[in-house]
């Protein structure tokens, strides 16, 4: 290992920024030189706190830092691909917060950028984390769910439009609603527990009835009525993947159901079965699998931790550039993600399914 510090900039000062601004702040081999973000306040305490010698209002003054090697993205998505672009061409690595990008045009010039410059692109995708899924994906390595033929994997909430009338609900800013902020979460869980097989087919649906209405945002009585809301609420998709298996995903903003905020999966295999359900974000009693013992079904209930999440995700960055070994980090898997979803949208739109590798 270097026993120079790996030099940093974050930029962004919401939960993405901040968030990673606190794992970063935790390795002892690396030093956060620089902050970016829009809320002078917020910059002014963050960089007291965790004294960063750099603090700027705009994400292109941090990229002129003196000595930055890296920089980490946690801004409104469709500045994602802007700030990717122009730190690689710098010369830095990138982590960069999920979605990759709004769009598979832009996703696919932040890839070739990292090819271009040799430089580390990757994404957030901190639920893959979860000690959970590290156990599922254990499990399912092992064989002990035997060849999974169908999953199902849904992120639904009864009131959770993040930021009505702000970037969230911005088609330009954004990208769209739940389908790319949440169904990348759960896409990126289910392709990665199933081993990446590539998506042959998408068929989607997307709705928009609560949002337009002012209903359904993640702040109680918030006055939103007449909040420009123009993405989707809710969207379905029907994925059919490489080897005959299929993956249904489901996900929400806001929709007349039980309350609360709700993530998970469901894994179908020819030797058992498993599932995950995560009520408003806790970390405990949510892996079940399902086999048979002695000829009758039986569940197990694995005592799994936390996973640390983000930090994980952290962690892996910094060991990957350290390692000097980045060819194989520029993003691509986040990509495909990206054309899943882009898919998805083309599909609901035209209002048939969409052929991705025939
Ligand atoms: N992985 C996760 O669990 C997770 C959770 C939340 C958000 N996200 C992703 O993180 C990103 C940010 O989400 P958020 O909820 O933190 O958003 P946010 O709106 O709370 O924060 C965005 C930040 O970007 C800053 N910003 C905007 N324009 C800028 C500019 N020109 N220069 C410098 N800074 C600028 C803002 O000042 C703000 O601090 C999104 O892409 C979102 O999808 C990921």
């Amino acid at each position: 290992m270097n026993d120079q510090k790996l030099r940093v900039g974050v930029v962004g000062l919401g939960f993405a920024g901040r968030t990673a601004l606190e794992a970063f702040s935790e390795l002892p081999d690396v030093e956060v030189v620089a902050l970016a973000g829009l809320e002078k306040d917020v910059l002014t305490s963050l960089g007291e706190k965790h004294a960063i010698p750099h603090l700027y209002e705009k994400w292109e003054d941090l990229l002129e830092t003196d000595g930055l090697e890296a920089v980490s993205i946690g801004t409104p998505t469709q500045l994602h691909a802007p700030i990717a672009l122009k730190a690689l061409e710098k010369g830095l690595h990138v982590l960069c917060e999920k979605p990759l990008a709004r769009t598979v045009a832009e996703g696919t010039a932040m890839v070739e950028a990292s090819k271009k410059a040799g430089k580390v692109l990757k994404v957030i995708f901190n639920h893959r984390e979860r000690g959970d899924v590290a156990a599922l994906k254990h499990q399912i390595d092992e064989g002990q769910l035997g060849r999974i033929y169908y999953a199902k994997a849904h992120w639904m909430r009864r009131n959770g439009i993040p930021g009505m009338g702000g970037w969230f609900t911005n088609r330009e800013l954004s990208g769209g609603g739940p389908l790319i902020d949440l169904g990348v979460h759960i896409l990126d869980l289910a392709l990665h527990l199933l081993g990446e097989p590539s998506v042959s087919t998408v068929s989607a649906n997307t709705f928009a009835e609560l949002g337009p209405r002012g209903r359904g945002s993640n702040v109680p009585n918030a006055n939103t009525l007449g909040s420009a809301f123009e993405v989707e609420d809710l969207a379905t998709a029907y994925l059919r993947l490489e080897g005959g298996g299929a993956l249904q995903l489901e996900t929400s903003w806001a929709t007349y159901r039980a309350p609360g905020d709700n993530f998970g999966i469901e894994l179908f295999g020819t030797e058992g079965g498993a599932k995950i359900e995560v009520q408003n974000y806790t970390t405990v009693d949510t892996l079940r699998i399902f086999t048979d013992v002695g000829g009758v079904p039986a569940e197990v209930k694995p005592a799994t931790g936390a996973g640390l999440g983000h930090r994980a995700v952290v962690q892996e960055f910094v060991k990957i550039v350290q390692s000097g070994d980045w060819a194989a980090h520029n993003g691509s898997e986040a990509l495909l993600r990206t054309e899943v979803i882009d898919a998805c949208y083309a599909s609901a739109k035209a209002g048939r399914e969409v052929v991705l590798n025939g």
